[in-house]
């Protein structure tokens, strides 16, 4: 491959090396994740994650497995094991369909790495043209440069309108229970000089009913063809809020994570992860032992509280989608 290099992702013309995101703030290292039984486990353990990036890292390991020689049987193998590791995030199902039967993987997973970096300004571009001067913005989880091979989807909207000039002041909620927010998004927006405060998820709603936020963004990682969609578990929260207090609420997503084989958000598979991620973080338990834990890694946010979905190639409102925009875009 061409070498190439990302927040999160980098490859050097031989080895494809992953950020463990898990050690981020703490310490910056890189992982091998070229070998395709390396990179399933390092996907699943959320190493490298973010919905479009699990695609991109996904499809250059198999381009990587295919220049060391892998044979057309252990190919499809591994595209077939990459295409399982996290069920939510349609990108990677997306990225493994275009790898699977390619001539020239090299090609492909170069193709799917700057595509996503196009489609993350394409979504700066339109989110941030919504975006006034003087706003106070939520966002969930992280969604940047760490997220995806380009800016981000909505961090990536947000950093561009801050590149413009507007005096924006985020509100990050820190993402429990893997901490995402507090971890990534924080370690993201002080690399990049925004200004920002960082929240715990149960704050939000006082900052919403207080006049602090005057707009949400959040990332996705899979629409449904009638605008539902699902994201980082608490999402839909944010978004039951936003409402009650008249705060419009933006999900950000490349067209990658658009699946029109779900009619709804109903038909949208999540992840449950261990539920030892709820009883404690790392090596500190703060629950009894035994104590029953439920962990769905994401929710799903009906489009009634949509109030538009920024996409790479526009921006649609909540009836637009009802309507059926997303069958015609
Ligand atoms: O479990 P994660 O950390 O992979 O979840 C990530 C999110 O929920 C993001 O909001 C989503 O992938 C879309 S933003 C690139």
């Amino acid at each position: 491959m061409n070498p190439f290099e990302s927040l999160g992702l980098k490859h050097d013309g031989r080895t494809l090396w992953v950020l463990d995101q898990t050690q981020l703030p703490d310490a910056e290292v890189w992982l091998d994740g070229s070998e395709p039984e390396a990179m399933v486990a390092l996907i699943k353990r959320l190493a490298v994650r973010g919905a479009p990036l699990i695609g991109v890292a996904a499809a250059a390991c198999l381009a990587t497995f295919a220049q060391r020689g892998a044979g057309a049987v252990e190919y499809a193998a591994a595209c077939a094991a990459l295409r399982a590791a996290r069920p939510t995030a349609v990108n990677l199902m997306w990225a493994m369909d275009r790898m699977k039967n390619v001539t020239d993987p090299v090609a492909e997973a170069q193709a799917i790495f700057e595509e996503d970096v196009r489609l993350c300004e394409g979504m700066a571009l339109h989110g941030a043209a919504l975006i006034q001067d003087g706003e106070g913005i939520l966002t969930h989880c992280n969604t940047g440069g760490l997220a995806t091979a380009g800016i981000g989807t909505a961090l990536g909207v947000i950093r561009r309108a801050h590149e413009q000039g507007k005096r924006i002041h985020v509100y990050a909620d820190e993402t429990r229970p893997l901490l995402q927010g507090g971890r990534l998004t924080a370690w993201e927006l002080k690399r990049l000089g925004i200004p920002a405060t960082l929240i715990t998820d149960s704050m939000a709603a006082l900052l919403l009913r207080d006049g602090r936020i005057q707009r949400v963004l959040v990332g996705s990682d899979r629409v449904a063809a009638n605008g539902d969609f699902a994201n980082k578990v608490g999402t839909y929260g944010v978004a039951v809020q936003a409402r009650f207090h008249g705060v419009p609420f933006h999900p950000v997503a490349p067209f990658s994570t658009v699946d029109l084989a779900c009619p709804d958000g109903a038909a949208i598979p999540i992840e449950e992860r261990n539920p030892e991620e709820v009883r404690g973080f790392g090596t500190i338990r703060w629950a009894p032992d035994g104590m029953p834990a439920w962990n769905p890694s994401f929710d799903v946010t009906p489009v009634d509280l949509v109030t538009s979905l920024i996409l790479d190639r526009g921006v649609y409102t909540a009836q637009a989608l009802k309507a059926g925009a997303l069958l015609r875009a």
